[in-house]
């Protein structure tokens, strides 16, 4: 039976800009990802019959509600005649923490049972499965840097970054992502205009200033958990150059230009208890490479 080994990535968002309220209840916002070093285990198996999923390292549901089986379903439904697939998930990416561990997971078993399974979709089909099963799991099938707009999920690939190193803070609670989307609701009264914030990122490559970094969960999250603005303040006081929020949060990271003030940092008694995390950006022919998927697909 052939099987594939797969290390499915997390991402931070370097910047997001929430741009207004869609009609179908979504946002329209502008953000770019970034794929970084921190990765789960995926192993998948071909089977000739059952689909089939074991997770491991966490206790989310291995039922049709985790985005891994809910990835191999859609690509079955659409493809009727495949056989099955035994899936082992190892979960290290934390859960619900603005990272993308769920959209990853979904992304790399598109991808990998496209290519267990032989199935050598279009890569516009592949893109088409992933918008439906979330806004973020399109980057993943592009990995690296990438301008998302529209839900996220129209994508434009920038350059690799140039070299840095990130502090990840896990501050060990979840976020919602369509709470943080009600709380920045409420207070869309006071936001500033669509057309003032639009296309910010788009010249920002490269660009890992605070001002760029912006993320518009801050202001809503930062006031409900105030933890998260110490957390980014202690960040900038051990040396990083920029510090931000991830996503709909709450995790947090900050960007060194030196390896000793990242590790310094990390090491600081201040944080006490609080998770962190080196990590690392992870450009785009890396990604694929590391991916453990065969190019040739
Ligand atoms: O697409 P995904 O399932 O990841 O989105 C989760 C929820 O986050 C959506 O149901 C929606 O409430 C909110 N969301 C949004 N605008 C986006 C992305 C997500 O309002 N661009």
């Amino acid at each position: 039976m052939r099987s594939l080994h797969i290390a499915p990535h997390a991402k931070v968002n370097l910047g997001l800009r929430i741009l207004g309220r869609r009609p179908d209840g979504y946002h329209d916002l502008e953000t770019r990802f970034q794929t970084i070093d921190l990765c789960d285990e995926l192993e998948l198996r071909e089977h000739p019959r059952t689909l089939r999923l074991r997770v491991e390292g966490t206790d989310l549901p291995s039922d049709d509600s985790n985005l891994v089986m809910q990835a191999a379903r859609r690509l079955r439904d659409s493809n009727p005649g495949l056989p099955g697939a035994t899936i082992v998930l190892r979960k290290r990416i934390p859960i619900a923490a603005g990272l993308g561990g769920g959209s990853s997971n979904a992304g790399a078993t598109l991808m990998g049972l496209n290519h267990l399974w032989d199935l050598r979709l279009p890569e516009e089909e592949l893109r088409g499965l992933a918008a439906s099963l979330g806004a973020d799991v399109p980057f993943f099938l592009v990995g690296g840097c990438a301008l998302g707009s529209g839900r996220g999920d129209i994508l434009a690939a920038l350059e690799d970054l140039p070299s840095c190193w990130l502090a990840l803070v896990l501050p060990g609670f979840h976020s919602s992502t369509p709470e943080a989307f009600r709380l920045w609701d409420a207070r869309a009264a006071v936001a500033p205009d669509r057309e003032e914030r639009e296309g910010s990122l788009v010249s920002a490559a490269g660009d890992l200033s605070s001002a760029a970094l912006h993320n518009d969960f801050e202001a809503v999250l930062f006031e409900r958990f105030p933890v998260l603005a110490e957390h980014r303040d202690r960040l900038l006081r051990l040396g990083a150059t920029a510090a931000a929020l991830s996503g709909s949060g709450p995790s947090l990271y900050g960007v060194f230009d030196s390896e000793d003030t990242l590790r310094r940092a990390l090491n600081d008694p201040g944080w006490g208890a609080v998770q962190r995390h080196a990590a690392a950006p992870v450009g785009r022919a890396a990604y694929r490479r590391r991916l453990g998927i065969p190019l040739s697909d």
